[in-house]
């Protein structure tokens, strides 16, 4: 385990190799953007952040369905953000700002809302403590992951990700509390505030 990933549940860091995976159209059967952006409910003009973007799926998905959003799209990979980057190009959404973590210290607090799509699991404490540090005080974070009980076709293996309870478990342990819980087919998905 890499030191930096310390509690993350599968700490190997995300494979640029496997990018193309992020681009496959049949995840928004499954994780519908607009069932996302209702969960996600952010207010008029709000500032969310998508904390580990990846290639921006999601992020992109949401930014057009919400035009009056700033959707900060953050990853730790050069990799990923020049995919993101290179989409673009191509895809109007004017509202994707990606960022990479040297820009966390100006984004602190700055945070309506927080998304962190299939991401929890490769998160080590200290990279859990930066993504609640972005949250404005009245700030939401929704983690959505590959749920551990859910038998599929998709995603890591199941003893790679967790289940629901110990997501919640995880995120009570360190700086947050859970406000709600829903599922999909394959995943769980989890509203957090900041502990006060
Ligand atoms: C499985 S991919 C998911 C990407 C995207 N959320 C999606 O669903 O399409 C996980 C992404 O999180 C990024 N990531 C992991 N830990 C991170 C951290 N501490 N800070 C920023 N990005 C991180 C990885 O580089 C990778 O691009």
């Amino acid at each position: 385990m890499h030191d930096e990933r310390h509690g993350a549940k599968q700490p190997e860091r995300f494979d640029p190799a496997r990018a193309a995976r992020l681009d496959d159209p049949a995840r928004f059967a499954y994780l519908p953007p607009a069932e996302v952006l209702a969960l996600i409910d952010a207010p008029p003009g709000a500032c969310v952040v998508d904390f580990g973007t990846g290639t921006g799926t999601y992020a992109i998905a949401i930014a057009r369905l919400r035009p009056d959003l700033e959707i900060i799209a953050l990853d730790e990979q050069p990799e990923m953000l020049g995919l993101l980057g290179a989409k673009l190009v191509t895809e109007t959404a004017p509202n994707v700002k990606p960022v990479s973590n040297e820009a966390l210290a100006t984004l602190h607090r700055r945070a309506d809302r927080v998304l962190a799509v299939n991401v929890l699991h490769e998160l080590g404490d200290a990279a859990l403590h930066d993504l609640g540090a972005l949250m404005k005080p009245a700030g939401r974070a929704l983690f959505i992951d590959w749920n551990a009980e859910v038998e599929r076709p998709v995603g890591p293996p199941r003893d790679h990700v967790y289940n629901a309870s110990e997501a919640r478990l995880r995120l009570e342990q360190g700086d947050f509390r859970v406000t709600d819980e829903w599922q999909f087919a394959y995943h769980y998905a989890l509203m957090a505030e900041r502990k006060r």
